[in-house]
């Protein structure tokens, strides 16, 4: 299984190297490729994503990501690498999973949280068609009855299967939400966004009938907002659209224990890019201090993905194809135990240390990465 890295900028060069020391040692049959992309790039290429980049991209089977810098003024020809391959690998499903590390996180709340933002990623307000004549500026805003049943299609699936997946949770601390059923938010501004978020709310409802064993409710975004903050532990999964799902996340990020421990995955049909919620971090970029501990929750985010891979290939088949899909079940199998020892790993070393400074501590990256691998190494 090949990973395209691709470090980027500033912290990504960093903590993305701490991420595939994690994989490997795994000892799972990974071959890694790395990729230049970003500011530096930019600066030394002219280019922010190079072709070979993109090309390495669709050939591999998931795509390690770091950080990317943006110059602090406008550069003609400088565009977003993150947003370049966002849309043209049609990652359009944005998932930003929460849990409130023991001890951690924005404050106290009264039960566990353990939440995911499942953002559409291709359309909405970002589609960047702005026009203005210096006294009205006007921005569209796009919504598709596509993009909005997929985007509402991965949030029922993930539902689900995060609900078969925390029965199966032993080594994690991760409580099952209380409710019986997994539920689904769907957040929306229907009430004034009558066309756009009207057809978001829609579509949504309509997946959601598909979705009988997966309770469903909804909320107006702002009132969403509020209660992430009063009461995150009442939410599962979020569904919403692209500009609402950014700012969502983020203040839902605070209950995580901030962005030092925030992974994120950008999915599609047929590609994956895992990436840390954080940016490339100037202030302390070079200085070997920054927390590797969300870019090793994409690593395991990354994993758990491979394994879905694996499972949706081998299907069912008779005969002499039936071994090749027996070894990628078991790969999947392995791959998806990996994905639970390194998070209950990372969770060990957030409760017991050691921590980089933004978590109060002074270790480095290296001494964290390294406990992360001793916990992993002791017998599961
Ligand atoms: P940032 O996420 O890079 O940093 C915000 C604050 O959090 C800083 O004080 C930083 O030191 C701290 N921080 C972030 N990650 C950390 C980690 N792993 N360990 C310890 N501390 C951490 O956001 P900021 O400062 O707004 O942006 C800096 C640069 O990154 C900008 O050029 C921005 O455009 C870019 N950026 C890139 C993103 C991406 O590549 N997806 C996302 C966000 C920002
Ligand atoms: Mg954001």
């Amino acid at each position: 299984m090949r990973i395209l890295v691709i470090p980027g900028d500033g912290i990504g060069r960093e903590v993305v190297p701490a991420a595939v020391e994690i994989l490997h040692a795994t000892g799972l049959p990974l071959e890694f490729v790395e990729a230049e992309a970003g500011w530096g790039c930019f600066e030394r290429h002219g280019v922010s994503l190079p072709p070979e980049t993109l090309v390495a991209a669709r050939e591999a089977d998931a795509i390690l990501f770091g950080a990317v810098a943006s110059p602090s003024y406008p550069v003609v020809g400088y565009r977003s690498p993150i947003i370049a391959l966002r849309r043209e690998l049609d990652l359009y499903a944005n998932i930003r999973p929460v849990q409130q590390p023991r001890g951690g996180g924005l404050g106290r709340s009264d039960g566990p949280i353990d939440l995911v933002v499942v953002r559409e990623n291709t359309e909405g307000l970002y589609v960047g068609q702005e026009t203005s004549d210096g006294e009205t500026a006007i921005a569209q805003r796009v919504i598709t009855r596509r993009a909005s049943e997929r985007i509402a299609r991965v949030a029922f699936e993930l539902a689900r299967s995060r609900r078969t997946q925390s029965k199966e949770r032993v080594t994690s601390t991760a409580p099952t939400p209380a409710s019986s059923l997994p539920k689904v938010t769907i957040v929306h501004k229907a009430n004034i966004l009558r066309e756009t978020c009207g057809l978001f709310r829609a579509a949504a409802l309509q997946v959601a009938a598909e979705y009988p064993d997966v309770a469903v409710d909804e909320l107006l975004v702002d009132t969403a907002a509020l209660q992430i903050v009063q009461q995150p532990q009442r939410f599962d999964v979020i569904v919403t659209t692209n500009l609402f799902g950014d700012i969502l996340s983020d203040v839902a990020s605070a209950w995580g224990g901030g962005l030092g421990l925030a992974p994120s995955a950008n999915i599609g049909a047929r590609h994956a890019l895992f990436e840390p919620v954080h940016g490339a971090a100037p202030d302390i970029a070079g200085r070997g201090i920054a927390n590797p501990l969300a870019a090793i929750g994409c690593a395991a985010m990354l994993l758990e993905y491979l394994a879905d891979r694996r499972l949706a290939d081998a299907g069912q088949p008779m005969g002499a194809a039936a071994r090749a899909a027996t070894d990628r079940r078991s790969l999947a199998e392995q791959c998806r135990s990996w994905a639970v020892r390194i998070r209950a790993a990372s969770e060990q070393v957030v409760a017991n240390g050691p921590h980089t400074p933004d978590l109060g501590g002074q270790a480095t990256t290296a001494e964290v990465t390294a406990a992360v691998i001793a916990t992993l190494q002791m017998e599961p």
